[in-house]
């Protein structure tokens, strides 16, 4: 492997724009393929089905009920449609577990972001252009619905709030809307934000606060139901979440203030000008909602898988994140180590997702270990072998 593979780029000028991309990004080792259907591996650390929700009978039953009620279609947009009541039986679950006044669904959590961030910092609706400030690693579909409004965003350091503050209090006195937006777990660094220090800024400066809870629904907060659970104050604060990861389904949502909601359905395109989300994903998402209160015993499992790959890592000298999660990077810096590593696991029969450039910022290529209800003990113990024996070795002759 040659660590200096992309230094010098070459490229010929006959090229499209497109293939000049493709080129570039295989120079740079960072171009992106799919993954064959046909691989399988003995354990994987890559998926996100935190609790192994997607096979749960009662979601395939709840699934396939609303299938043979309703079929597999959506049928219309939201605002059209009349006599499907599954939407709004979640959507009234979720507000009463959060205590937030209102709750929409939208077709993906990534189509929640874009569309409810590029309405509510819409400058023509807020007669001026909104002060935002956001973590330097939130989420590419935050950046997508920032970049659509037009924002150029006001960025702190990763879980700096000392930064924020520093940002915030320049604009003391700028009688613009301001909004914070965060993750509450970030989904490449496994690191939890400080909640009640991030909602004391956000009150004390007159801040919408705006809290994308993907990666912790399921597995953080009383229930699983996320860590602005009972943390924030629920009217100033605008939580988004993902049905797609721990709760085993598809689908987002967008649940907050009543005004806000009425809003965001009067005036968030990826609400109005789009079908729903076929009711058999509704369906599956409410009965997985319902059945997280129930899973205190594999979220205490995956803690103490996480605590020990954590640690393991960390005696062998790996950098990773400050504090163990059910997302462990193993931070390998270069695209090359990474995939090389990748390779590794895969050839012992360990599927782990490698994460790149523009995922990561450059020179922050890692592993992602995803930890998930249906790993074991053994399970960690051969990753940690294999990091040992395989990884390990070869990071040092690199470096
Ligand atoms: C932090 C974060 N927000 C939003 C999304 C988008 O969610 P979905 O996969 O449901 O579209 C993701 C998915 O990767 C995510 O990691």
């Amino acid at each position: 492997m040659n660590a200096s593979v992309g230094v010098h780029l070459k490229l010929n000028p006959n090229l499209t724009p497109y293939e000049q991309f493709i080129v570039e990004r295989r120079q740079k080792g960072l171009h992106r393929e799919l993954p064959s259907a046909l691989s399988s591996y003995a354990v994987s650390f890559s998926h996100s089905d935190y609790l192994g929700l997607s096979l749960h009978p009662a979601l395939i039953e709840a699934a396939k009920k609303a299938l043979r009620i309703w079929g597999t279609s959506g049928h219309a947009s939201r605002l059209l449609l009349k006599s499907i009541p599954v939407y709004s039986e979640l959507e009234h679950q979720i507000s009463s577990t959060l205590s937030t006044d209102k709750t929409i669904t939208f077709g993906s959590g990534y189509q929640a972001n874009i569309s409810t961030l590029s309405a509510l910092l819409n400058s023509k609706i807020l007669k001026c252009s909104p002060l935002v400030f956001c973590d330097k690693l939130v989420h590419a579909s935050i950046y997508q619905g920032l970049k659509t409004a037009s924002i150029l965003p006001h960025r702190f350091h990763h879980q700096n709030l000392t930064h924020l503050e520093s940002l915030l209090a320049s604009f003391q006195n700028d009688t613009r809307p301001k909004f914070i937006i965060a993750e509450t777990l970030y989904s490449m660094e496994g690191t939890k934000t400080d909640l009640p220090q991030l909602n004391q800024l956000a009150e004390h400066h007159n801040a919408i606060l705006y809290l994308d809870e993907a990666h912790a629904l399921g597995v953080c907060g009383k229930g699983g139901y996320g860590l602005s659970h009972r943390t924030i104050d629920p009217n100033r604060t605008i939580v988004m979440g993902t049905f797609s990861k721990g709760l085993g389904a598809s689908g987002g949502f967008i649940s907050g203030p009543a005004l806000l909601i009425d809003y965001l359905i009067n005036a968030s395109p990826g609400f109005i000008y789009t079908t729903a989300a076929p009711p058999s994903t509704i369906a599956a998402a409410k009965a997985a909602w319902d059945l997280s209160l129930t899973f205190d015993a594999q979220r205490q499992t995956m803690s103490s898988l996480a605590t020990q790959l954590w640690e393991g890592f960390k005696e062998l000298g790996f950098a990773t994140s400050p504090s163990p999660t059910h997302i462990i990077p193993l931070i390998l810096k270069t695209a090359e180590q990474t995939m090389a590593a990748q390779s590794e696991f895969k050839m012992h029969g360990i599927e782990v997702s490698a994460i790149r450039y523009p995922t990561v910022p450059m020179g922050q290529a890692r592993l992602r270990f995803s930890i998930h209800a249906g790993l074991t003990q053994d399970d960690v113990s051969q990753a940690l072998m294999i990091a040992k024996n395989h990884i390990f070795p070869f990071i040092q002759r690199e470096s």
